[in-house]
């Protein structure tokens, strides 16, 4: 059991105060992913999208890591073997508690994309409409995050982790959005154990062989404890 691939989603930085999208009053419940999460949601109305993540790009700088991202980061650093972390996140709190090499699926709000010529660079705090691509000078700077409709990121790694994986976890997240929901199905046909450390049963629980609900500030060091022998 040396190769140990994690997944996580919005329920591992509920505790550091970020929104989740699918809970009570989650993200969802407070804007239509159509107007603020989508290509066509952009160029229909792309203030309304750049205060959207404007005010997350805020909340995620003012945000710490908790328990949860730091058990994960002493993983990587005590585990024999190699410890990859997915996350469908675009916070930076898996860094912030120390974790390494972790595969952003859904881009992070660190990041600006020019839409028309494809160069990347660091966000501003703040990000107006028409803000000029460093490259190009053209007006289409949008944030550097995936939207439904369009591919995630790093997906052919991802699937060779998966595919030699010994353990799989997902951590906070409802299973609801694919590919990642299905990253479960792929550690079951490479032979690996599955876990789910969750808050409340997700959409895809019955594929994992074990689960373990509650809080991530708790579930996730506990497990990380037993994982190292601790
Ligand atoms: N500890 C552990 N799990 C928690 C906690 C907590 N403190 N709080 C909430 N959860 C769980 C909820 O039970 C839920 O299953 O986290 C999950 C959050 O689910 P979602 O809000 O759907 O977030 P996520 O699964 O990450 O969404 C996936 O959907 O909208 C897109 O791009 C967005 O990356 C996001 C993707």
């Amino acid at each position: 059991m040396n190769k140990i691939v994690i997944l996580t989603g919005a329920g591992i930085s509920a505790e550091s105060g970020m929104g989740t999208f699918r809970d009570e009053g989650g993200l969802w419940a407070q804007h239509r992913i159509e107007d603020v999460a989508t290509p066509e949601g952009f160029a229909r109305n792309p203030a309304l999208v750049q205060n959207f993540y404007n005010l997350r790009r805020v909340a995620a700088a003012e945000a710490k890591p908790n328990a949860a991202h730091e058990a994960l980061a002493r993983l990587q650093r005590d585990w024999p073997g190699e410890v990859v972390i997915v996350t469908q996140n675009v916070d930076a709190l898996h860094e912030a508690g120390g974790a390494t090499g972790v595969l952003h699926m859904h881009g992070t709000l660190a990041g600006a994309l020019c839409a028309a010529c494809g160069h990347r660079w660091p966000a501003p705090a703040e990000m107006a409409v028409g803000e000029p691509c460093p490259q190009c000078h053209g007006p289409m700077a949008r944030p550097d995050v995936v939207w439904f409709g369009e591919m995630p990121y790093y997906m052919n790694l991802i699937y060779d982790h998966l595919a030699s994986a010994d353990l799989f976890a997902a951590i906070g997240t409802s299973g609801q959005v694919y590919p990642a929901a299905a990253f479960v199905q792929e550690a079951n046909a490479a032979g690996a154990h599955t876990v789910e450390l969750n808050l409340d049963p997700s959409a895809v629980v019955s594929d994992f062989a074990e689960t373990r609900f509650g809080p991530a500030s708790r579930t996730v060091p506990a497990w990380v404890d037993e994982l190292l022998g601790v």
